[in-house]
């Protein structure tokens, strides 16, 4: 491996955590944010928590891990391998529910929330899940 492989496999660590932190908390407010009171001052606040997170942390850091993930993959010869097939299907699944997050923070953003708290806890435990999956993939590669 050559060292500008492993710098850009530290970028891609550091993104990953920090995605992570994001994809694993904002649900969590979701959860606090269905319990306010719609139209609240307390309310208002989870809206713009939920913004910012989303936008300077979990934006940016989706497209680093992105980016850096497919220089990884480019650079190894990886890309032919199937653990890596396996973990991009994940990863697109971990993604897409980044989307459906930014849907629902839209949905809260208007008051017009559409769950109670307990379904925000259960999607909670999603990207644990994928996110387990993921590092099982890449560190293990069993296949
Ligand atoms: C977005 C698409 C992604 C691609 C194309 C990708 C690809 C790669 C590749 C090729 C490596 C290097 C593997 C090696 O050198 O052994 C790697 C490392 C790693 N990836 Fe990703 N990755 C992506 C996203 C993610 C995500 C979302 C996570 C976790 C949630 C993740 C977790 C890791 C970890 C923990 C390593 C370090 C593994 C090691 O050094 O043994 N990756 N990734």
């Amino acid at each position: 491996m050559t060292e500008a492989y492993l710098w850009i496999k530290a970028l891609h660590i550091v993104a990953i955590i920090s995605w992570m932190a994001g994809m694993l908390y904002l649900p969590r407010l979701f959860v606090y944010h269905a319990q306010a009171p719609k139209g609240s001052e307390q309310a208002q606040t989870f809206a713009t928590m939920e913004r910012r997170l989303m936008r300077f942390i979990m934006a940016p850091a989706l497209i680093v891990t992105w980016i850096s993930g497919f220089s990884l993959a480019y650079q190894s010869g990886y890309f032919h391998a199937g653990w890596l097939h396996g973990k991009l299907a994940l990863v697109v699944a971990l993604t897409a529910l980044h989307g459906y997050f930014g849907w629902i923070r839209k949905d809260f953003t208007a008051d017009a929330n559409r769950h109670d708290p307990r379904f925000y806890r259960i999607i909670n435990e999603v990207p644990t899940i994928l996110m387990v999956g993921i590092v099982i993939l890449v560190v293990i590669k069993p296949f």
